[in-house]
């Protein structure tokens, strides 16, 4: 069978369009705004820049010399130990698990796409009201646009890496960029602009706790698509002899770029048009429509245009969590693509039923404990815990376990000088960074 490979601004694209999803328009400013602004966009940028892109990289070679699904993939590159170091490979798992969550948020956006084309709340607390009563009390809206993502995810992954995963980022990733550069352009040409510069690069280092702390550096994992195999599975399909860290950097610069230029035009918005900063997972969906409302019939086009890039990033991103898995049955048990595409589519979607039950009033009951729903739990156990962990064991795997000549040969031509700070920064920053993330997480520290 040949396979099909990614051309290398495909790849770049998909990766891309991983990594700039939801995490970059909807979590980062509203997680931004929750833990004060400045500080914490700085953390996260530092993370960013300092362990993130040593990691995409290390996870990209993972992917580019297996040349496999995830789990082969480490298989085949352990020289010993092959039935243990399989287990990294499962974190393609945490990818299914996100979508639990994301699928239904996917759904929220389309809903909203719909409804911003004739109306938009006058209010914020109209504004509210519309969300709230979406969430817990509207199960069947959200159980159809629910399972409408489900269907279009599915039938990209179906359509394999070529004609499915590629060509849907080569046209949803620069429509997001045109519909989010232009947007950001009018932006800066508003007042409050600059109050949205100084709440996200001012930093009040007061605000900064244990948990932001964490939270940052978990938002830095997601948002790159670290630590599950995303990544790792589009470089099995990258062509040979090509450059790993300048398709890195491109996709560490494009996410950071896109969420910065996101927030910035969020809290311009908001700071002019509606209630400052606001928080929690409402700010899109809530502060936001009721800044659009005060912007007249621009506001509606800004809204529509505005809830279409969101959904073009999150489906993006869909496709990626979902990949890893669809690959490990192809590659392990030689499903066809259409049957792994539609059980690995159908587990999302049978749990994303619990999750948008979690948020309704009548069931939410049954499903929260220790103050989280279902929804939440799902939400932090993989952005706070899996991802991390998921790091830490490719850093390792990369530092540690593939051996250092077959590391060498591929990297130090491309890294040059930086190899060996890269190959440190793999084998004792990491480690140890995620392992202080992982215990104060457990409260130990
Ligand atoms: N990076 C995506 C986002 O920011 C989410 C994601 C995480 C995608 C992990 C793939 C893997 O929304």
């Amino acid at each position: 069978m040949k396979i099909a490979r990614f051309s290398r601004i495909g790849f770049i694209l998909a990766a891309a369009g991983s990594a700039v999803g939801l995490g970059n328009i909807w979590k980062f400013p509203y997680i931004a705004g929750e833990y004060g602004g400045g500080a914490f966009v700085l953390v996260y940028l530092a993370t960013v820049l300092l362990i993130g892109f040593s990691i995409m990289i290390a996870e990209m070679l993972i992917g580019y010399l297996g040349r496999r699904d995830t789990v082969t993939s480490f298989e085949v590159l352990a020289p010993r130990h092959k039935n243990f170091w399989k287990y990294g490979g499962f974190q393609g798992l945490a990818g299914l698990f996100i979508m639990i969550f994301y699928s239904v948020v996917i759904g929220w956006i389309f809903n909203y796409i719909v409804t911003s084309l004739y109306t938009l709340p006058a209010t914020v607390n109209e504004a509210e009201k519309t969300f709230t009563t979406m969430l817990h009390s509207d199960f069947f809206t959200q159980l159809f646009y629910h399972t409408l993502s489900f269907i279009g995810i599915t039938y990209v992954l179906n359509r394999g890496i070529k004609g499915g995963i590629e060509k849907l980022n080569l046209i949803l990733m620069p429509l997001l960029m045109i519909i989010l550069g232009g947007m950001f352009i009018y932006a800066t040409t508003l007042g409050a602009f600059s109050q949205a510069v100084e709440f996200m690069f001012a930093p009040d280092w007061s605000k900064i706790d244990s948990e932001a702390f964490v939270i940052a550096v978990g938002h830095a994992f997601f948002t790159l698509s670290l630590g599950m195999g995303a990544i790792m599975t589009y470089a099995a399909s990258l062509e040979k002899d090509s450059s790993l860290v300048k398709a890195a950097f491109w996709v560490v610069f494009l996410d950071t770029a896109i969420a910065i230029v996101a927030g910035l035009m969020l809290f311009t918005f908001l700071y002019q048009y509606g209630s400052g900063p606001a928080k929690g997972p409402g700010l899109v969906f809530i502060s936001l429509p009721a800044a659009f409302y005060e912007m007249g019939i621009l506001g509606n086009i800004f809204a529509v245009l505005f809830f279409l890039a969101l959904a073009f990033a999150g489906l993006t991103s869909s496709v990626s969590l979902v990949e890893p898995m669809v690959q490990y049955f192809i590659d392990r048990f030689s499903w066809s693509r259409l049957r792994a595409a539609v059980a690995m589519g159908t587990f999302f979607w049978f749990l994303g039923i619990f999750a948008i039950l979690s948020n309704i009033d009548g069931a939410k009951e049954y499903l929260t404990w220790g103050g989280k729903n279902f929804f939440d739990w799902v939400d932090y156990f993989t952005a706070a815990i899996m991802l991390p962990l998921g790091g830490l064991i490719m850093a390792i795997f990369v530092g540690f376990i593939i051996p250092r000549n077959e590391v060498e040969k591929v990297m130090r031509p491309q890294l040059k000088w930086a190899f060996n700070a890269w190959y440190f920064s793999l084998r004792y920053v990491t480690p140890v960074a995620m392992f202080v993330v992982m215990l104060s997480l457990m409260g130990v520290i």
